[in-house]
């Protein structure tokens, strides 16, 4: 069976999305001009995400990697985060930008955020391709933001349902299963 047979509807097409990630990519461009920014993409749903904007970003820029993992295959935040990381690189002074899929409740963002704080980063800023703010718990906000994203379960351009459907090229609303 296509996979376009489990999706209720596409919220954000593939063009919509490009034209967004060209304009965030201007602005970051803008806001760090004269910068050297540190990204850090938080797996696995980052990851279409974050090709595109960092070719978008005309910055000397070095890419790294965080996961972070609290969904297991529920669709609902089991409010505990596991972070892991290579300590292979210097957060210290640095110019951060996390780069994650959707802030939803909140709690990855905070957990990822209290983490590189502490490793005392010249500045940290995060940026999120969609904000679901229906169901926010912690008190935060995206600095950077694709786009406002409705209450409802949503897949594609890197986020998942159970490990499928990162692959669509456009985010959509997923099929309530009967
Ligand atoms: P939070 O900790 O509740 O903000 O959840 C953030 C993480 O939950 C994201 O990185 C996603 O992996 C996952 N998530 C939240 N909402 C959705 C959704 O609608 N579709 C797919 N994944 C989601
Ligand atoms: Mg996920």
């Amino acid at each position: 069976m296509s996979m376009k047979a489990h999706i209720e509807s596409i919220l954000f097409s593939e063009e919509e999305i490009s034209q967004r990630v060209r304009e965030l990519g201007i602005q970051i461009t803008q806001d760090y001009a004269g910068k050297k920014l540190l990204l850090i993409g938080v797996l696995k749903g980052c990851y279409v995400f974050l090709a595109d904007i960092a070719r978008n970003i005309d910055l000397d820029c070095e890419v790294r990697f965080i996961t972070a993992s609290s969904y297991g295959v529920s669709t609902i935040s089991s409010g505990d985060v596991k972070i892991g990381m290579d300590f292979d690189f210097e957060i210290e002074g640095r110019d951060v930008l996390i780069i994650e899929d959707i802030l939803d409740s909140g709690v990855t963002i905070s957990a990822l955020k209290r983490f590189i704080e502490a490793r005392e980063p010249a500045s940290l800023k995060v940026c999120t391709l969609l904000d679901k703010p229906a169901r926010r718990k912690a008190s935060i906000v995206s600095d950077y933001v694709g786009f406002a994203c409705p209450d409802e379960f949503v897949v594609g351009y890197g986020l998942d349902y159970a490990e499928h459907y990162r692959n669509l090229p456009f985010v959509a609303i997923l099929k309530a299963y009967a």
